[in-house]
């Protein structure tokens, strides 16, 4: 089935979330080393970019590193933060010539400092594009988040800046890591697993979940759009009955 054809441009979800899983299943698979399936996944990522920007998605986060990631094998993690500054390398010029401005969210000043100035780099250069924004989880964890979101609301209203009895959905909203970017629509989780690995929590409080076996370096520009199909195909309730919508 040709799925691109079948979207409905009006009812696309405004904000795409996804857990890139199963490098290193791929790579197991082939006989390969882990790292290699981390290679291959940055095909994947292009692909998506594209897709998305080729529909008119104007919101696409990655997960590309949690904060649980750390605790992996030193030569892994290594690999990880090198293939994240080549891949800014390579991409920038797919960005600018797709109007996408990039942005990170995480502890990104965890990150080596060959990889925040890379990232810096590229954020500074896409700052002024408008077609999408590519948002990257690095070093992210949604609980971390939510720690760093009480302790500046905290500060605030101990500083007279809030008043604690207005805190309200809003106020949470424009202290997250997320605060120029709408709740998640659809969250498209690779691999098999069916979890949510400490990924925007709040944000995806009313998003539809869409997972799928393939495995992240095998995942193409058909699977987004199959993934965005399938989410079309569901009623979004919010808590109301089918008739009131
Ligand atoms: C996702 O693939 C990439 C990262 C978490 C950085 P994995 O490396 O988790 O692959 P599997 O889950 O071991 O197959
Ligand atoms: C989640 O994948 C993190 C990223 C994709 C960056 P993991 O492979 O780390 O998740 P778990 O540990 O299997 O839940
Ligand atoms: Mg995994």
């Amino acid at each position: 089935m040709d799925f691109k054809s079948n979207i409905i441009v009006e009812k696309l979800p405004e904000h795409i979330a996804i857990i890139m899983d199963g490098n290193g299943r791929w790579a197991k698979k082939q006989g390969l080393m882990r790292v290699k399936g981390h290679e291959k996944g940055t095909k994947a990522v292009r692909e998506t970019v594209e897709g998305c920007a080729e529909l008119g998605v104007k919101n696409l986060t990655l997960y590309a590193f949690s904060t649980e990631n750390w605790k992996r094998p030193k030569l892994e993690v290594q690999t990880l933060m090198r293939l994240l500054v080549s891949s800014l390398k390579g991409e920038i010029k797919t960005l600018q010539k797709n109007k996408i401005k990039l942005q990170a969210i995480g502890c990104i000043e965890n990150l080596p400092s060959k990889a925040r100035k890379e990232l810096n780099e590229v954020i500074e250069k896409t700052a002024h594009n408008d077609h999408m924004t590519l948002t990257l989880a690095l070093s992210y964890g949604s609980r971390e988040e939510l720690i760093q979101t009480v302790k500046k609301i905290s500060e605030k209203v101990k500083n007279n800046i809030i008043d604690s009895e207005s805190i309200d959905e809003s106020t949470i909203n424009k202290h997250l890591y997320t605060r120029n970017l709408p709740d998640v629509d659809l969250m498209i989780r690779t691999s098999g697993e069916q979890r949510i690995s400490n990924f925007l929590l709040w944000q995806m409080a009313y998003a539809e979940l869409y997972f799928t076996d393939t495995l992240w370096p095998d995942f193409r520009k058909e699977n987004l759009f199959e993934a965005i199909y399938e989410y079309q195909k569901r009623e979004r309730r919010f808590g109301k009955t089918s008739e009131q919508l």
